[in-house]
């Protein structure tokens, strides 16, 4: 063999610190506040998140120790392979070198562990003994069942009733991981009970299940409820992705021209992102591209304001780029990005034009899919997809310019569970699901009337 193809890093120089951006950022982001318009404070956070979560939520030092005790359950499959893509890039015919971080190595597949781990490590060290969640597709609920197991906590997951019923593997790999999974809406919460009442034969939705977590949780003894996205600890604990990538291209000896990751509430994109853009704010000179659904177009044309983070407004309000907190996102096959709503801190740092963001039509994700598949062999979630297509794009323009640009993406994970996706894809069932500017004006009317955050220094 003459060309390597991937970089290993060892446990050993696995990152001991996670990076918060809040301490570099030019200005600092809006805190989120309570309908009056007054700031939440921690303690209003109280009954559902343990306090030591909370205070990373605020914390602005720049690095936060691992604790050892999480390092020894990521080691499990971390340091995961910085892979670069030589086969994808022949079939291109491009003189770019692409890499991919493959964060599809965890046991559940994708990036989700990396904080569910940490999740759970901090609350169990709180003194709580149970943890419940909201799961769409299933990748989050999966990763929070294996990360509780492990740490030693009760999970209970609300999975939206037409995934429950469509998707039967994810629910059984909750199980087999000792979780209790159940069709949201229950009629074992006031939230599930009132949605019944209306509507016996509801499909479900994520708003739903948010809904019935965060009750279960404030109601029962030790509960507490886990998030998966949107938040900034969450964004926190995935930055060991970006460090390890930046650690394996010294050993390259080389630097990214262009850093990419899809988004959906925003974390693996800021885990692999939020570094680099450390060195970005130090002088670096790199374009960071985070790539969303034209379906569920958040960053590209939702605007910057207060919104809700669930259709009941059980949440406090977030400074972020949102559709409004009634969107319904077409259904698209890749259910982790259908969210209206985006993480305070990726939208803030697009508002300080530090990143760029496209939407890309599902198509074109699914064939960028394809193609990834039959010259890489690893078969990407639908999610993944849409970082491949913008990476192909970005791949055919240095082609096109002649130039030699170093691409990096972040592989957020298989596609392993979503195979009926590309069935349709492949028997030419799917079609673009584009959102018409008058859907978009009728969802964006669910924020009249709420607070808007200041403008940016
Ligand atoms: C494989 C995969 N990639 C990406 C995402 C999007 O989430 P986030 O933007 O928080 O990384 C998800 C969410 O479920 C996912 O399962």
């Amino acid at each position: 063999m003459r060309e390597s193809f991937k970089v290993v890093l060892t446990e050993k120089e696995m990152p001991r610190e996670w990076y918060n951006i809040q301490a570099d950022l030019p200005h600092p982001v809006p805190p989120p506040i309570a309908k009056d318009g007054k700031p939440v404070t921690p303690e209003m956070l109280a009954p559902v998140f343990p306090m030591n979560l909370i205070e990373q939520e605020v914390s602005t030092k720049r690095w936060i120790r691992i604790p050892e005790a999480v390092l020894e359950i990521l080691a499990i499959w971390r340091p995961t392979p910085l892979y670069r893509a030589r086969r994808l890039e022949a079939a291109l015919k491009t003189p770019a070198k692409i890499f991919y971080k493959n964060e599809g190595f965890s046991p559940p597949g994708s990036h989700k562990p990396n904080t569910a781990v940490a999740q759970a490590y901090y609350n169990r060290q709180f003194g709580i003994k149970r943890l419940t969640t909201e799961t769409g597709a299933g990748q989050w609920g999966s990763a929070l069942a294996m990360a509780c197991k492990l740490i030693g906590l009760e999970c209970k997951v609300y999975m939206v009733r037409i995934s429950f019923e469509q998707k039967p593997f994810r629910k059984m790999m909750m199980r087999a991981w000792g979780a209790e999974c159940v069709a949201s809406p229950t009629s074992t919460t006031e939230a599930g009970r009132a949605v019944l009442a209306q509507d016996p034969n509801t499909p479900g939705s994520l708003a739903i299940a948010i809904s019935e977590a965060i009750e279960d949780a404030v109601t029962s003894k030790d509960t507490r409820y886990s998030l998966g996205s949107v938040l900034n600890h969450v964004l926190l604990h995935q930055t060991i992705i970006g460090l390890e990538t930046q650690k394996q291209f010294k050993k390259l000896g080389t630097y990214p021209d262009i850093v990419i990751g899809c988004v959906g509430g925003g974390s693996n994109f800021a885990g692999m992102a939020f570094p680099f853009l450390y060195d970005k704010i130090n002088g670096k000179n790199l374009r960071v591209v985070a790539v969303e659904p034209a379906g569920c177009p958040t960053l590209t044309r939702g605007p910057f304001a207060y919104d809700s983070g669930d259709v009941a407004m059980m949440t406090p309000l977030l400074p972020m780029h949102t559709l409004g907190h009634t969107f319904v996102p077409a259904p698209i096959h890749a259910g982790g990005l259908r969210y209206h709503g985006m993480a305070p801190l990726v939208s803030h740092v697009l508002r300080e034009g530090l990143i760029e963001a496209v939407a890309i039509p599902q198509l074109e994700c699914f064939r960028a899919g394809v193609l990834f598949a039959q010259t890489e062999g690893f078969i990407p979630a639908p999610e993944t997809s849409h970082a491949i297509a913008m990476t192909i794009r970005e791949a055919e323009r240095a082609r096109e310019e002649g130039k030699e640009k170093v691409i990096v993406m972040n592989w957020s994970g298989h596609g392993l569970m979503d195979l009926s996706g590309y069935d349709a894809f492949l028997d030419g069932k799917l079609s673009d699901c584009l959102l018409s500017d008058e859907d978009l004006a009728r969802s964006l009317k669910s924020m009249e009337g709420l607070p808007k955050p200041p403008n940016l220094g």
